[in-house]
């Protein structure tokens, strides 16, 4: 099983800040072995500079958001097309702030996983519950409803070229982490959801937990059988934090 630290940028940085970043990154990284995938994911503008800054390096570049169409009149939108010709490598889709600010419903999100699919990208599908699902004792029937709808139509050799992020909306951004115990029985009910699509597809598809994943949390969060590692937001802005992170990950495969 793959094990992945990606970083989500957000809309944060400028063409310096993400400069020293990247620099930053790859020279903490060096000493780590290389076990780990290390993805980041800057906003649009800067994913050409950080392709360059990052080639033949152990970084991989995600988008934060596609377009499904192939191309067409859709005024401000980016497809997965675009980014597969950049050399892009991957790109979150159906994180919690798309789906709160911009209306994403399930059905579009799986729309985009197919466009990435179709052009060789690895989708890193976001799914989680928001505060008062969880409180009402709804998270597992809201995720579980996420993946069948986003990802329900892919073929098997197709769901076994994405990653899945479970990320509770309660957690993103607010200090708040889930526990450890919380994350493993999430991972394992999607890990569950997976196996019915094949157990190939169970033992292929990482699953990465996000939402206030910092230095001082991931070890245990990672050391979670079905957790296989992560998707960080703030933490992923401090090259030290990002870089302990992904040691973290490390670590805990051995
Ligand atoms: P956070 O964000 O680590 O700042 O909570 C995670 C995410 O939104 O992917």
């Amino acid at each position: 099983m793959r094990t992945i630290v990606a970083g989500n940028w957000k809309m944060h940085t400028d063409s310096t800040g993400a400069r020293s970043l990247v620099g930053a990154l790859l020279e903490k990284l060096e000493g780590l072995p290389n076990t780990v995938e290390a993805i980041v994911a800057p906003p649009f503008p800067y994913l050409q500079r950080v392709l360059d800054q990052t080639r033949g390096s152990r970084i991989k570049v995600a988008a934060q958001n596609c377009h499904q169409a192939e191309k067409g009149a859709f005024t401000g939108e980016v497809s997965a097309a675009m980014l597969a010709d950049l050399g892009v490598q991957a790109c979150i889709v159906g994180h919690s702030e798309r789906r709160q600010y911009f209306g994403e419903t399930d059905a579009a999100v799986g729309e985009k996983v197919a466009a990435l699919l179709a052009h060789g990208l690895l989708p890193i599908y976001c799914c989680g519950e928001r505060k008062e699902e969880r409180e009402s004792g709804r998270h597992f029937e809201v995720v579980t409803a996420q993946l069948k709808a986003g990802l329900g139509e892919l073929s098997e050799a197709d769901l076994e070229r994405i990653v899945v992020a479970y990320e509770p909306v309660w957690a993103i951004g607010t200090g708040l982490t889930a526990s450890a115990q919380q994350a493993q029985d999430m991972h394992a009910h999607l890990r569950g959801l997976l196996r019915s699509h094949g157990s190939k597809v169970a033992a292929t598809v990482p699953i990465l937990y996000g939402g206030s994943c910092k230095p001082d949390n991931a070890a245990e969060l990672f050391a979670n059988p079905d957790v296989n590692g992560g998707l960080i937001g703030g933490a992923a802005l401090d090259a030290d934090q990002f870089v302990a992170i992904v040691r973290a990950a490390a670590e805990s495969i051995g």
